[in-house]
């Protein structure tokens, strides 16, 4: 693929997810895998977006009655909630103070007691250690603009890095990441700061649609 040809990929792709949220927050309200959910302006919706569906039928497969789970970038709370269903705790970050007001909102309405808090990826935190960290993050390689913002875009990928910089401080012994990723983002990049932050990671979902391919991996920190 030329650069050229990615480019106008990332511009289609950014457009389509633009109408679509368009639409979602008109309606207001989307029901998702057995949930009623709002989706206020603004905020990510789960519905016809097959990042979060990738993580979601992960989720369900892998998650234990027995973990703590982390959801960085929760969104309207889904992947948070869908979590819930199984594991013993459940805390949800997002920066986005409307994101923040719609997963509580949602995890009230659904029956979910999901600790919803606002801050910049781990910034919340105290001594908190997970199994589990969820993360869905943005990766079109765009400069932010509204009305997705920081949920789709990132202009110079310092978010990922900061994430995995860090996410093994929140990890505990044998815990692990799981996160998408897309063929449309910088091109080998993950992969670069998988390496240079010391993480075994293995793909264990995969979508391929006409314009990028989506993919899920699980990564734990070196030496474990
Ligand atoms: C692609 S959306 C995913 C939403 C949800 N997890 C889902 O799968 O439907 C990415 C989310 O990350 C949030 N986000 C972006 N930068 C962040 C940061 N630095 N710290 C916390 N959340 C962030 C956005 O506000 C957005 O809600």
């Amino acid at each position: 693929m030329t650069r050229i040809s990615k480019l106008i990929m990332v511009h289609v792709s950014a457009l389509l997810l633009e109408l679509i949220h368009r639409l979602i927050w008109r309606i207001g309200w989307i029901n998702y895998r057995g949930l009623r959910l709002a989706v206020v302006r603004g905020v990510f919706s789960p519905k016809y977006t097959i990042t979060t569906d990738l993580l979601a039928d992960v989720i369900q497969q892998m998650i234990k009655s027995s973990y703590e789970v982390l959801d960085v970038g929760t969104g309207t709370g889904a992947l948070a909630i869908i979590a819930s269903r199984k594991a013993r705790k459940v805390v949800a970050i997002d920066i986005d103070r409307r994101a923040v007001l719609c997963a509580k909102l949602n995890a009230i309405l659904n029956g979910s007691s999901i600790i919803v808090k606002q801050g910049n990826l781990f910034s919340p935190l105290k001594d908190e250690r997970f199994d589990v960290i969820i993360f869905n993050p943005p990766y079109l390689p765009l400069r932010p603009r509204p009305p997705l913002g920081l949920s789709v875009f990132f202009a110079e990928g310092a978010l990922l890095e900061s994430f995995l910089s860090q996410a093994r401080y929140y990890l505990k012994k044998g815990g692990f990441l799981l996160m998408t990723y897309s063929t449309l983002s910088i091109k080998g990049y993950l992969e670069f700061l998988l390496r240079k932050y010391k993480w075994k990671y293995v793909k264990i979902r995969s979508f391929r649609m006409p314009l990028e391919e989506i993919y899920v991996i699980m990564a734990i920190p070196h030496g474990q």
